[in-house]
């Protein structure tokens, strides 16, 4: 009988996966793209944030200096931008292996949060 209860959920899961929309699989693939989450980096809707604040020592006026490093804002980028960005490691962002289709949507997505656009339409 458990048996039978676990394969009705398992069922339930493989079916409910078919219905999610494009930009719900966006969602999940910006928080989650095989690889650790844009939004850790970039904020929820991928307007740029701060990763870490850190001391260095400055040589010239012997000082320790505050620091921080910063994820850029990447809701309003080009395609073509975007995407070398995604494939092509540089500095701490990390590259990732997602397809054509999976980056088409993740720019989707995280271009719909583009404050700077919403007059156009
Ligand atoms: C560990 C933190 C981190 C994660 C995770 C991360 N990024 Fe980045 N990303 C950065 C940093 C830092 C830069 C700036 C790189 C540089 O210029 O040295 C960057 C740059 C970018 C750029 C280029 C921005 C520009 O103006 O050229 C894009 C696009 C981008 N990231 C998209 C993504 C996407 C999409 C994901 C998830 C699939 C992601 N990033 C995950 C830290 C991160």
């Amino acid at each position: 009988m458990k048996f039978i209860g676990f394969f009705l959920l398992f069922i339930t899961f493989a079916f409910s996966e078919e219905f999610i929309t494009e930009s719900e699989y966006a969602k999940m693939l910006y928080k989650n793209p095989r690889g650790i989450g844009c939004d850790k980096c970039h904020g929820s809707k991928g307007d740029g944030a701060l990763i870490v604040k850190y001391k260095a020592f400055n040589k010239k006026t012997n000082k320790y200096e505050e620091r921080s490093l910063m994820a850029p804002r990447i809701n309003n980028l080009e395609f073509d931008k975007f995407k070398s960005a995604v494939t092509d490691s540089k500095g701490i962002m990390p590259s990732y292996f997602l397809t054509q289709n999976e980056i088409l949507n993740l720019f989707e997505y995280i271009t719909s949060f583009n404050k700077d656009k919403k007059d156009e339409k």
